[in-house]
């Protein structure tokens, strides 16, 4: 390297700093060359600063800024010039001033980038993310890094303020049943085991609490082999906590004091606090979704009643067999074509709904290929229920509450996003609260556990575990912000018999606990205090924080929808001799393998 040290930041020199030597070190920018001298925008972390090279000031250093292109690594000594009067440029921060430059040593070279890099690039996201060290250089990507360090660090004081210790656990640890499916770690030094890395530190912070630490915390990576989306990445990492002898209440006061802290500390939004509440049935009759997007109306409306008088045989029928007839209004949007009311179907199709019934709502009355079933006074229930004005659009769904739900919900979400009704710049906190304890699952033909196995049933509800389990309602909480499933949690089980309990309920049998989780149920014995907790999901929080459409832009080095890194090739093929050391046989030719690779970032 040079002699020189550096001494400022590009981005921070003002008219405060006139006169001063400075010695500045970052990238090449941009390079121009204008009569006689020469212009480099030099760029590090914390911003661009122009320099110029003139011949007079330093015959070398010009010669050498001849050379330079973009992305080349400088070391720069100048001093800091007020800009000559009608040259400053208000759009850098750095912009009333610019370095004459006494002296410059390359400090290394660069290729050509496969991209500008600037923010609001037009670019491939594979490229990005094949060159990551490039993208990670534009300052979106770099403020939002900086913003995800700050967040962190303020829910690290704040926690630490509230008495929480931050506890490291175990990475290779056991696969329990329950949950996604696990990433597995072969043993070399036990042929037939394998580790699983953790979808979540769950079974370890709730024996830090037996253990008596009172206040667990971590910042930690949890691992799912699961479908990936725009919000689902298979690392991602949770704030995640414990507290012992505290009710539900303690820990959604305390979940929405950290969440406030954090916001006031990065951003100073002061958000109001409590956050709102709704229970899981609500929010599911009135959105058809457990994370309901509450910044826009469009709720769903039930018209099952309606719907069993009429003569429309689809929709009595479904009724009949237990289903349910329900709609949304979409304001405005009587101009629909045919063509838009297919794809709207062909969009309901996807969670299952096997069409889409509609209502023109006209000056002259209701167009609808299906308006002859109903007489004029079911038509103005219709109407009135939804409030539907000339100019409006009704759209049904009639089919069991399951999929009616998860249809309109979908297309309640789709078409206000088509239609621009979801106000920006608004944050809508909500707990999701009165969740089902269990769910049943026709595939396996049997309960599993809606949030996880040592989850607490409500008190007046344990008695159903061995009644209708299906009834029960948990101590468990989601929080949801703007239609994001922020966070998780519950009050936990503390006793072994009620945990036997629950296992027994959701199809355990006794060897398979006794193998799985028998050192869970044995520390029950020894003292458990009653503990509850809550995990965020960190990434997602980054991302609405940032403003971003994927938690890949909110991650230094994500995976693309199938898993893969495209920067380092991970999953990559290894050598027969470590597969062997592992007592692990291939069925994969290496071809096969690797042919299966490769597909993009979307999703
Ligand atoms: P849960 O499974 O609900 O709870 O996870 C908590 C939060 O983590 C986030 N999250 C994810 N983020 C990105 N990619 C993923 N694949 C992903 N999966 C989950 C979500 C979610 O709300 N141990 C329990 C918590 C507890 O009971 O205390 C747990 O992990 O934002
Ligand atoms: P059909 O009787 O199949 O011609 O359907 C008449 C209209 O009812 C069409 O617009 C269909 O999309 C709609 N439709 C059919 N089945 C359902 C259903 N289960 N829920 C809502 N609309 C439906």
């Amino acid at each position: 390297m040079t002699e020189m040290k550096r001494t400022d930041y590009c981005g921070v020199l003002s008219s405060d700093h006139i006169n001063q030597q400075v010695v500045l070190m970052g990238w090449v920018q941009r390079r121009r060359d204008h009569g006689g001298l020469i212009f480099v925008d030099l760029r590090d972390r914390s911003g661009i600063i122009q320099v110029i090279f003139n011949p007079a000031e330093d015959q070398a250093s010009f010669r050498a800024a001849e050379a330079i292109r973009n992305e080349w690594v400088l070391a720069v000594t100048g001093v800091v010039h007020k800009r000559p009067s009608g040259t400053e440029n208000v759009k850098m921060t750095t912009g009333e001033v610019e370095v004459y430059a006494s002296k410059l040593v390359v400090l290394n070279k660069a290729k050509t980038p496969p991209f500008y890099i600037e923010d609001g690039v037009d670019v491939d996201e594979n490229i990005r993310l094949k060159y990551r060290y490039l993208d990670l250089r534009r300052p979106e990507m770099q403020n939002t890094l900086i913003l995800r360090h700050r967040a962190a660090k303020a829910v690290r004081d704040f926690l630490d303020q509230q008495q929480f210790l931050e506890i490291e656990t175990p990475v290779l640890t056991k696969s329990t049943p329950e949950g996604a499916r696990d990433y597995l770690v072969p043993s070399r030094l036990n042929p037939a085991g394998f580790y699983a890395l953790p979808q979540s530190p769950q079974i370890f912070k709730q024996l830090l609490m037996l253990a008596g630490m009172e206040r667990y915390f971590q910042i930690v990576r949890c691992f799912r082999d699961e479908d990936l989306r725009a919000d689902r990445q298979p690392e991602f990492t949770q704030i995640d906590l414990e507290m012992s002898f505290v009710d539900l209440e303690d820990v959604l006061k305390l979940t929405e004091e950290m969440v406030a802290y954090l916001y006031q500390t990065v951003q100073g939004t002061a958000i109001p606090l409590p956050f709102a509440r709704m229970s899981y049935h609500e929010a599911m009759a009135r959105f058809g979704s457990d994370k309901p997007d509450t910044r826009f109306g469009m709720e769903l409306k039930d018209i099952s009643a309606l719907a069993t008088a009429c003569k429309f045989k689809v929709f009595n029928t479904v009724v009949k067999n237990g289903g349910v007839v329900k709609g949304i209004k979409a304001p405005g949007c009587g101009n629909f074509s045919r063509k838009d009311i297919d794809a709207l179907t062909a969009y309901v199709a996807i969670y299952q709904a096997k069409g889409l019934a509609y209502f023109i709502i006209t000056e002259d009355g209701v167009k609808s290929p299906i308006a002859k079933f109903f007489n004029s006074e079911e038509i103005n229930a219709i109407l009135a229920k939804f409030n539907a004005q000339p100019g409006d659009l009704l759209l049904f769904v009639a089919d069991m509450p399951g999929v009616t739900a998860a249809a309109l919900g979908a297309l309640r979400l789709h078409l206000a996003q088509c239609i621009n009704l979801i106000p920006k710049d608004t944050l809508h906190f909500l707990w999701v609260t009165d969740f089902p304890l269990l769910d049943y699952d026709p595939e396996q033909q049997r309960y599993v556990a809606m949030h996880h196995p040592f989850t607490a049933p409500l008190d007046e509800d344990i008695d159903l575990l061995s009644k209708e389990p299906g009834k029960a309602r948990a101590k468990a909480y989601d929080l949801v912000l703007n239609g994001v499933e922020i966070g998780g949690g519950s009050i936990r089980i503390h006793t072994r018999e009620l945990q036997e309990a629950m296992f027994k309920t959701i199809g355990l049998n006794a060897d398979e606990v006794r193998e799985k989780f028998g050192f869970m149920l044995d520390a029950f014995e020894y003292g458990a205090p009653p503990h509850g907790g809550v995990a965020l999901g960190f990434d997602r929080l980054i991302m609405l924080l940032a403003d971003k459409e994927s938690i890949r832009d909110v991650i230094a080095f994500p995976k693309t929808a199938s898993a893969t890194c495209l920067m380092t090739k991970a999953p990559g093929v290894v050598d027969p001799k470590q597969l062997q050391e592992l007592h692990i046989k291939s069925e994969v030719s290496k071809k096969g393998g690797e042919a299966q690779r490769g597909k993009g970032a979307e999703g």
